[in-house]
């Protein structure tokens, strides 16, 4: 097998608003984890102070050797009221894609990454179907000041996860925990997505425009039981197939997975004896779910794959080069079974705030002292930007 990527093969890495830039106050993350009834370890606070340090955190990761950035937008600093629109925010994210084309990065801009504004929340949120027509308004205003210099743009980030850690787990607000309400709000996901592509393609028709989906690898064990199949393939449709059978005429399907998930003759099972588990996170170290859910979103959309997320949470660095290194491995042998697989992204380029996890999970390939903000770049980063250099998969 060959270990050289396709020509055009673009490297990234990630982050998003509220994870990074600091003192988003304006959406319903902030006050979620200002809750005293909310599980979450911490708030983010100063995060990585991003909204103030883009510039030589871009520099940074150019220096590296990534060609592109994928960061998201914050929907609450760009509307902070309803219909009142921040030209000195959209100026903001129009200065941080300028010093990623200064330096050589396509900005990759999410439009939603979790965070909702505080007004749009109060207003029924995402079980309200008014939220469609709100998150169009937004991605088409959004385009109009900064789509001449966006690169990729994706529309929602992991509507499968928000929709049912929001409204079935109530882990994310509104913390719901009920079925129904997350029928509602999964509609409504896929139709802002459908109404968002057609905004951003109204304001800027060469666009690409796609959606990243939260995705594992689902087995059913044993393999062949019945009843562990039907299972598994009711939790594939709930969580995944609903939203990729309705991304038609799109440019790329976003793939972001971690790890996979087994399912029982009697339902879902944990991590399997002897299989090493992900500090934190509480799934397993199982790098080849890459391979499996690249070939799942090709074979249910049909559209060329972006990897817009994948990585290890973990203070062992050396483990996360093997989880990537496993993972491109699986990049390759989709491509060299004529998948189109477009790019890789590691998620995360700073250690950040890992939602109701707080700060203690730690996916960067660059720390971050959050006490000083100092960026110290780990051996992961160098390997991963030398891969990206060579485009190829080098020790
Ligand atoms: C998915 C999300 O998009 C991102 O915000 C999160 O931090 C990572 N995965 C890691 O869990």
């Amino acid at each position: 097998m060959t270990t050289s990527f396709p020509d055009g093969f673009t490297w990234g890495t990630a982050t998003a608003a509220h994870q990074v830039e600091g003192n988003t106050t304006n959406n319903d993350w902030w006050d979620w984890e200002h809750r005293p009834d909310t599980v979450c370890a911490e708030p983010a606070g100063d995060a990585c102070d991003q909204y103030h340090r883009y510039e030589a955190d871009i520099a940074l990761l150019a220096a590296l050797g990534f060609d592109n950035y994928r960061f998201s937008l914050e929907w609450s600093r760009i509307e902070p009221e309803e219909g009142h629109i921040s030209v000195a925010a959209l100026d903001h994210y129009r200065r941080v894609c300028a010093a990623c084309l200064a330096h050589g990065v396509t900005p990759v801009v999410t439009y939603h990454h979790f965070t909702t504004p505080r007004w749009a929340a109060a207003a029924g949120g995402w079980g309200d179907p008014a939220i469609v027509d709100r998150f169009a308004r937004y991605c088409e205003v959004a385009t109009e000041h900064l789509g001449d210099l966006i690169g990729r743009a994706c529309t929602i980030n992991e509507p499968n996860i928000v929709a049912f850690m929001g409204f079935v787990m109530g882990l994310f607000p509104p913390g719901a925990t009920d079925l129904a309400q997350f029928e509602v709000a999964a509609e409504h996901f896929s139709l802002a997505h459908t109404r968002a592509v057609e905004a951003i393609r109204n304001v800027e028709p060469s666009l690409p425009c796609g959606i990243t989906m939260a995705m594992a690898d689902y087995q059913a064990d044993p393999p062949d039981d019945p009843a562990a199949v039907r299972n598994r393939d009711d939790a594939l449709r709930l969580m995944e197939d609903r939203f990729l059978e309705r991304l038609e005429g799109d440019d790329f399907v976003g793939v972001q997975t971690y790890s996979r998930h087994r399912f029982g003759p009697d339902g879902m099972l944990g991590a399997e004896p002897g299989v090493e588990e992900v500090p934190h996170m509480g799934y397993e170290f199982w790098p080849e779910a890459l391979e499996a859910t690249i070939r799942h979103a090709a074979a249910t959309t049909g559209l060329p794959v972006l990897v817009t997320e994948n990585g290890l949470c973990t203070d062992d660095d050396a483990r996360r080069v093997e989880y990537v290194r496993r993972a491109l491995e699986g990049v390759l042998r989709c491509c060299d079974d004529g998948i189109e697989v477009r790019g890789y992204t590691y998620w995360s380029l700073l250690d950040n705030f890992e939602w109701a996890f707080g700060y203690a999970p730690r996916f960067g390939i660059v720390e971050v002292d959050r006490s000083t903000q100092r960026r110290t770049v780990k051996p992961s980063g160098e390997w991963l930007g030398r891969v990206a250099q060579a485009n190829a998969l080098v020790d």
